[in-house]
């Protein structure tokens, strides 16, 4: 995820490297700085390591400067370069913007800019947040930023500093946050409060809508409106260490809580009157049509997320979509013509028995699409085709957030498909634009009980996880997010399967995690349970909120809200993470980091 850090009211050069030092923790692909002297912009900015960025500015370093803004990019428009690295300019090179977020009508206001004149060297959408300050600049640097955000559709944390206005600089929030706050000789603003906490440990959080004008130890904080809005402090008790996830203990719970925003960020900018809009997808419409089969290629929580995808489209029509673990695929002889569409999904956009499959697709004349978190990973320039899922730098091995985030780009993917294949599904594309609020909701309600429910069985050594339909996959990914972060065993299986063999490993201490969710399986589910429980296994039932059918027959429930079924891979996905999560933290094991789990797997 990007970072963002500026000060005003004088300092070093390098302490906006020492601010950014404090913010590499977020993953980034590149870094750079901005600061202005007698009315010059300077500007340094690098793809690599903020040491690297401090190298280049060598001697530079020890400057004093008033003010600077600095920012980590992690690529989201635009591969990881040193052009499309943050701070971006305005045509006069007078205003310097860094940027998190996304910005969802770019293209419009870029061509709306270029016809007035503009001048682009980037493929960012920050940079023309930059030539709408230069528009709209008048003397009146706030007034510039109040005009361009209210341009700007999308997601943003935005901080602007102009080589002509001394004595401020601007920052501005819309659904990413920025954290403000001053000791009296100088102010700061960052996009969390790590870098912040050793200057002052009083802080404002912005509001969505809301712009901030620090000047030397002092700010304000403003509507869009323009008017002045009193501050509401808070104080921060955390250390830096806790600051950087969030105050949360590890950072893997820090990213289940993040998955609401990830939703919310893969969808951005692609639904549009209740229709799909994949711009990636450019010039393949006719191809598209043409397709009569889908391979899905991927690893582990990948994998699950291809095969969550297979039950989601078949859903929409019935269609050939065949989902292959990739160590498998690249060896297997396959069959694949100008009808046949390979999607490959990949994280790190780096495993590297995917990108094999990739070799083998490409070889036989295949198109491959990439589903891929990494801008600018192998996959995604060995594959014709990507979309992104902008879930920004997981850091936790065990992938949580990029599994939502998947799901959230797989499910419009699929919707895509499906409309051009003539199909129209306004509901589903409206209940997944709710879907963050809801995945919010769930988490906040949830994390407490499903805390409760895990303490029970932290002791247990072997677990079975059982679904059916589209909540099978669920059952594989949450037996394999037990397993990597808690060293306990835990298999996943088809719920119908249990008879044909694994049911005879079930006694009293070999617990039965079971998704019985209000879809059109739920009695064949029902059964499945009873057959469990009548093996003495203690069962914990995920089940959709007011079901109390099964009270008397399992041990403890997690209850999901009431959804369109197709919506539930979703949430029993976080419930999962949550209850592994928990059985691994009463273990005081190293979450982040489990033993022999690497979070790229570039061997084979
Ligand atoms: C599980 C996990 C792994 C990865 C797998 C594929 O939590 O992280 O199973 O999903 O190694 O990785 P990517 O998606 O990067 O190809």
């Amino acid at each position: 995820m990007c970072g963002i850090y500026g000060f005003i009211g004088g300092g070093k050069v390098e302490e906006l490297i020492n601010g950014l030092k404090k913010l590499e923790y977020r993953g980034y692909d590149s870094a750079g700085i901005a600061f202005a002297k007698n009315g010059e912009l300077f500007v340094e900015k690098h793809t690599g390591k903020v040491d690297q960025l401090r190298e280049h500015l060598n001697s530079d370093l020890s400057k004093r400067i008033n003010s600077g803004i600095a920012h980590t990019r992690w690529a989201s428009h635009g591969i990881p370069n040193d052009l499309n690295a943050h701070p971006q300019m305005d045509c006069q090179h007078k205003i310097a913007v860094v940027h998190n977020g996304i910005i969802e009508n770019y293209e419009q206001l870029k061509e709306t800019l270029k016809a007035e004149g503009h001048v682009f060297v980037s493929q960012t959408d920050t940079e023309v947040v930059a030539h709408l300050v230069e528009k709209y600049f008048n003397g009146d640097l706030l007034d510039a930023v109040r005009k361009a955000i209210l341009d700007l559709d999308g997601t943003y944390a935005i901080g602007v500093l102009h080589a002509d206005v001394k004595d401020e600089i601007i920052f501005a929030r819309r659904k990413s946050p920025l954290v403000v706050t001053a000791d009296g000789k100088r102010s700061y603003c960052a996009s969390d409060v790590t870098p912040l906490i050793s200057s002052s440990r009083d802080v404002v959080f912005l509001e969505d809508g809301q712009l901030a004008r620090l000047v030397a130890g002092e700010y304000e904080i403003f509507e869009s409106s323009g008017k002045s809005v009193a501050k509401t402090i808070q104080h921060i008790e955390w250390d830096e260490k806790a600051a950087e996830k969030g105050g949360y203990k590890h950072f893997m719970i820090k990213e289940i809580h993040e998955e609401p925003r990830v939703i919310s960020d893969a969808i951005t900018g692609r639904i549009s009157e209740k229709k799909v809009v994949l711009k990636e997808l450019k010039g393949w419409d006719n191809y598209l049509k043409n397709v009569n089969k889908i391979n899905v290629i991927a690893c582990g929580t990948s994998y699950h997320a291809g095969l969550i995808f297979k039950y989601f489209f078949e859903s929409l029509r019935p269609f050939n979509v065949e989902v292959e673990v990739s160590s498998e695929y690249r060896y297997r002889n396959v069959l694949i013509d100008e009808h046949t569409l390979t999607i490959a999904i990949s994280q790190s956009g780096e495993t590297a028995d995917t990108l094999e499959s990739v070799g083998l697709v490409k070889s036989r004349g295949g198109k491959v699409l990439a589903i891929s978190n990494v801008v600018g990973s192998t996959l995604t320039r060995e594959s014709e085709k990507t979309v992104y899922i902008n879930a920004g730098p997981e850091i936790s091995v065990a992938s949580t957030k990029a599994y939502i985030g998947q799901l959230t780009v797989l499910y419009l993917l699929a919707l895509y498909i499906d409309e051009l294949f003539g199909g129209n599904h306004p509901d589903i594309v409206e209940s997944l634009q709710k879907l963050p609020e809801i995945a919010d909701n769930f988490i906040i309600s949830s994390v407490e009980a499903i805390k409760e429910v895990a303490s029970k069985y932290v002791g247990y050594e072997n677990f079975m996880y059982i679904g059916r339909g589209i909540n099978y996959p669920s059952a594989l990914e949450g037996a394999l997010k037990l397993k990597e972060i808690s060293y306990t065993n835990a298999v996943g299986y088809q719920a119908g399967e249990l008879k044909h063999g694994p049911i005879a490993l079930l006694d009293e201490k070999f617990p039965v995690m079971a998704v019985a969710v209000n879809d059109q399986l739920y009695n064949k589910m029902m059964s499945n349970i009873l057959e469990t429980k009548a093996r003495n296994a203690h069962v914990v039932a995920v089940l959709t909120e007011g079901d109390l059918n099964l009270k008397e027959s399992i041990n403890d429930a997690i209850f999901l809200p009431k959804l369109p079924s197709y919506l539930y891979p979703f949430l029993v996905g976080t419930a999962f993470q949550l209850f592994a999560y928990h059985v691994a933290d009463a273990r005081d094991l190293n979450i982040d980091m489990p033993r022999n789990l690497a979070k790229s797997v570039t061997i084979e």
